[in-house]
This record gives C-alpha cells, sequence and structure tokens, in this order.
C-alpha cells in the first residue's frame, strides 16, 4: 500500500523534471500538454482511485500541490516576454472584410445624387406587362420601334388589355407606373433603379444590367430642366468640370428625343492628347444614353392632362455609367458579373 504514494511521489517528480526540462516554452501548447482535459496531470490523477480513502488524501495533497505549482509557472511564463524577436512596426493581421459589389455602390450613389435635388426613388417590376414596357409608352402592338429593345418574353398566357409577360427591357415601364401610384397628379420627380434585361451579350453588353430612369412631371417644364438635371448629374457623378450634351434622336415615348452623351474625363471634352486622338473617348464625349421630354401620350395613358402638364425623362445603363468614372478603366463589362474576387476587392 504505502508503495503506491511512494510510486506516485515518484511520478510526480518525474513529471515536474519534465516539465523544467521542456524545450518548447510556448505557454499555451504547455497548458494543453500538462493541465488539459486529457493532459499529463489528469492521467496522473487518475491513479487516485486506485489507492485506499487513507493514501488518497496524503497523494491528493501532494498532487494539488504539484498542480499549483505548474499553474504558477505557467502563468509566469506566460507574463514573460519571448525570447523570440518581436518587430513591434509589421502591420497586423486584418480580418477578411468585405463591401458592396460595385454596382450596387452605383445604385446607393445614383440614388444618392438624385435624392439631393428632390427625387424618390422607386422601384417597379422587372417581370412586367407589355403595357408598361411599350404599349403605354406610345408603341402599340407591332410597332417596329419595339425591335430596339432585344425583349425576353415570358411563357405565361397573355392578359386581354395589358398583353404579354416581358422581363423589362429597359426602367422606362416605370413611368407610366409612377403617374399611376400617383394617381395622374403631378408634381412627380422619380428615380427608378432597376434590373432590365436583353437578348445581347458582348464587351459593353451583358443580357441582365441595370438602369436608372428619371422622370419629372410638372407645369411648365421645359427642355432646360432636363438639361439643367443632366449637367448637375455629371458634375456630381464624374467631377466638377463634367458637362453634358443632348444630340437629336427618336424614341416613342418622347418628344423631342435625344441621346445624351458626357465629357471625357480624360482629355476634358477636346478629344485630343497632346495632338493624339484620346484613346478612351475618340471624339472628346461618351454617349451613355436617351432622354426626352415626354410624350404627350405618354402622360395621357398615366391620366395626366397633357394640356396642362410637360414633363422630361432620362435612362440609361447603371454599369455603363459607372464604367466611364475616372480611374476605373474596365473595358469588359461582364467582369461586374464574373465574381472573381480578386476583380471585385480592386473596387
Ligand atoms: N428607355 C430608353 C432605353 O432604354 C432610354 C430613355 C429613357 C429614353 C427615358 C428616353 C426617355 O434606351
Amino acid at each position: 500500500m504505502e508503495n503506491s504514494t511512494v510510486d506516485l511521489k515518484k511520478k510526480i517528480e518525474a513529471l515536474r523534471e519534465q516539465f523544467a526540462n521542456e524545450p518548447n516554452l510556448n505557454p499555451q501548447s504547455l497548458k494543453t500538454k500538462y493541465l488539459g482535459k486529457k493532459g499529463l496531470f489528469n492521467q496522473l490523477a487518475k491513479q487516485l482511485s486506485t489507492l485506499t480513502p487513507d493514501q488518497r488524501k496524503e497523494a491528493g495533497k501532494l498532487l494539488n500541490n504539484f498542480k499549483n505549482n505548474l499553474q504558477t509557472k505557467l502563468e509566469k511564463l506566460d507574463q514573460q516576454p519571448t525570447s523570440a524577436w518581436v518587430d513591434l512596426t509589421v502591420p497586423g493581421i486584418l480580418p477578411p472584410q468585405g463591401h458592396l459589389h460595385p454596382v450596387s455602390q452605383a445604385i446607393e450613389e445614383i440614388s444618392e445624387i438624385f435624392q439631393k435635388i428632390g427625387f424618390t426613388r422607386v422601384r417597379y417590376p422587372e417581370v412586367d406587362w407589355d403595357y408598361y414596357a411599350f404599349e403605354a409608352l406610345n408603341m402599340p402592338a407591332n410597332h417596329p420601334a419595339r425591335d430596339e429593345w432585344e425583349t425576353f418574353f415570358v411563357d405565361l398566357p397573355a392578359d386581354k388589355k395589358l398583353g404579354r409577360v416581358v422581363l423589362t427591357p429597359h426602367t422606362s415601364n416605370g413611368q407610366v407606373r409612377e403617374m399611376e401610384r400617383l394617381k395622374g397628379k403631378p408634381p412627380i420627380r422619380m428615380i427608378n433603379i432597376g434590373r432590365c434585361y436583353r437578348r445581347q451579350q458582348d464587351v459593353t453588353h451583358i443580357q441582365m444590367f441595370h438602369q436608372f430612369e428619371g422622370l419629372v412631371v410638372d407645369r411648365g417644364i421645359n427642355i432646360q430642366h432636363l438639361k439643367g438635371t443632366l449637367d448637375y448629374f455629371a458634375r456630381e457623378f464624374y467631377g466638377a468640370d463634367t458637362k453634358s450634351r443632348i444630340r437629336p434622336f427618336h424614341f416613342q415615348f418622347t418628344e423631342p428625343s435625344f441621346e445624351v452623351d458626357f465629357s471625357c474625363h480624360i482629355c476634358h471634352g477636346t478629344g485630343e492628347i497632346n495632338g493624339n486622338k484620346c484613346s478612351f473617348c475618340k471624339s472628346g464625349w461618351h454617349e451613355v444614353g436617351g432622354a426626352g421630354m415626354v410624350h404627350p401620350n405618354v402622360l395621357r395613358a398615366g391620366g395626366i392632362d397633357a394640356n396642362k402638364y410637360t414633363g422630361f425623362a432620362f435612362g440609361w445603363g447603371v454599369e455603363r455609367t459607372y464604367t466611364l468614372k475616372e480611374g476605373l478603366n474596365i473595358d469588359d463589362i461582364r467582369l461586374l458579373y464574373s465574381s472573381d474576387v480578386r476583380f471585385l476587392e480592386q473596387f
């Protein structure tokens, strides 16, 4: 019987020695090795159960002392500066931090710019009736202008009044919806940002993209208000010296209609850098989208008295607008949707 306690004493001594000679002085791993659940101390303590109650008393004391000893030593080790050379100027390891997708960042920025001048941000269906995407926009069934929008049709039964279901090819479907929301009562100052779909795909076009659509309807609204709004956006989004330009064009739902350009930030609208053609824009300007004065037929479709009210509308792609920003140089729009973190991390 005596022997068992002596035996335990010897083992404690051996363990103490082992600890003292530990070459690895990392306090954390030592703690696990010696005092962890399955550690050397617990393995030793299991032997208590083989002893008589009297022996257990004595051996328990020994073990307890030993444990306290180990603990104090480990604590001391923990507080000691490690002998390894530490460079305190090395930057810490940052936990990975995500951010909004560049397109979401652009949408937030565009919304804020228009909200500052009193526009209300709205969203209308991406899967909508033919009526809102075309018919109410002065494009009756079979009108050839519809072909400009390479539309996806949804395989669902058509509605007698509203026609077939389409994936909206532009955010202009929000125009008459907004007029209806406001029960045909201007003023309207809408900014509609949403997804659009077209049967297209190359470096500057993708099947799913975003557009933002502005619509303003009130008494006495004219082209100057449109031009002023475009200039304001150009300055806010691209920088103080950016200008807008409108060129005659044709849309069924605006009259007159325009194409909208923004001056190039690289050559400042001159089209030239040191006597050479600017390779970014080639002409001094970037074409971005369409605009115009709302066609009276569209106002009427939205229940608005076209004799009292006039309005302007504009709309174009978020991705295209964003990739023209200074310093971005994204030459393939499809990269934005490649889900490649190495690409997205840069924005
Ligand atoms: N919806 C047109 C397009 O997608 C752009 C546009 C919007 C034109 C509003 C005029 C007014 O090309």
